[in-house]
């Protein structure tokens, strides 16, 4: 179908998806809408991805629910590949993306990287879309996957969406349905942690001991663990260095047993 699509000249979105679909993933859906004329949604949710402590088993899985969803925006297509499709018994290639995917969200979560390098690199080369859309919330996977294309030569535009948030600040994420009803009054403390090491900067802060400040913050506000605050240069991902380039300030926390991440532009 894809194919045909092409062969009428037809211009090719995709967002890859893993399901369990809010808000944040039905506004890349309006925003590929824009890209191109044909926008085709993949939902898998793909097993290299987790670490063998992760949420795979109980990852939350709704495919009718996100199909009709999926249909009332005007998705052309739906791709819901199994894993076997995806991972054939006797596949063996892995795509990496050294140091930028070993850091961060690489060093607390091993091996995702490549997990979601491999399996964006498979769900490109089988669709050949013209631009696929990702959220700005995975920012360090942004990267990682703009990197992929570049170094492997993937002529996919990579197309980056502002988060979608709450009124009070949280970012929409599916993982957000584990929070009970204490543990969600705590979550938009991220957003507001981020923010506060933002305005810092802006005022000539110190980014190390601003992300400190961050840290020290989330604690307070009833996070129960702070995986890192870090300040990074928004496109090459070294620490910042200050106004001269555009920054990025992320954060992973922990509560109870939900981790959460966010990131906000020094802007
Ligand atoms: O962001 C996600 O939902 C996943 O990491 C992705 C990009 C669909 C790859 O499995």
């Amino acid at each position: 179908q894809l194919r045909r699509w092409r062969q009428d000249g037809d211009m090719l979105a995709l967002v890859p998806t893993m399901g369990a679909l809010h808000d944040g993933h039905l506004t890349l859906v309006r925003h590929a809408r824009t890209l191109a004329e044909r926008v085709c949604v993949s939902l898998f949710v793909n097993p290299t991805q987790f670490g063998p402590n992760e949420d795979l088993a109980v990852y939350l899985r709704d495919e009718s629910g996100d199909a009709a969803k999926l249909a009332a925006l005007g998705a052309d297509l739906l791709f819901v590949p199994a894993v076997e499709e995806m991972y054939p018994p006797e596949s063996l290639t892995r795509v990496t993306v050294p140091g930028l995917g070993d850091m961060l969200e690489g060093e607390y979560r091993p091996g995702f990287f490549t997990g979601v390098a491999t399996v964006v690199c498979k769900l490109l080369l089988q669709a050949l879309p013209d631009v696929a859309v990702f959220g700005e919330k995975d920012y360090q996977q942004l990267l990682v996957v703009r990197r992929m294309c570049a170094d492997l030569c993937i002529s996919t535009r990579i197309e980056g969406v502002s988060t979608v948030r709450e009124a009070d600040g949280l970012a929409l994420s599916s993982r957000n349905a584990y929070l009970s009803a204490e543990e969600r009054q705590v979550a938009p403390a991220l957003y507001r942690t981020l923010s506060g090491v933002v305005a810092g900067l802006r005022d000539g802060a110190d980014p190390i001991e601003r992300a400190a400040w961050g840290e020290a913050e989330l604690l307070r506000a009833g996070f129960d663990e702070v995986d890192y605050v870090a300040v990074r240069d928004s496109e090459t991902f070294a620490p910042w260095p200050g106004p001269s380039r555009p920054g990025r300030v992320l954060a992973a926390a922990r509560i109870g047993r939900t981790r959460l991440i966010d990131n906000v532009a020094v802007a």
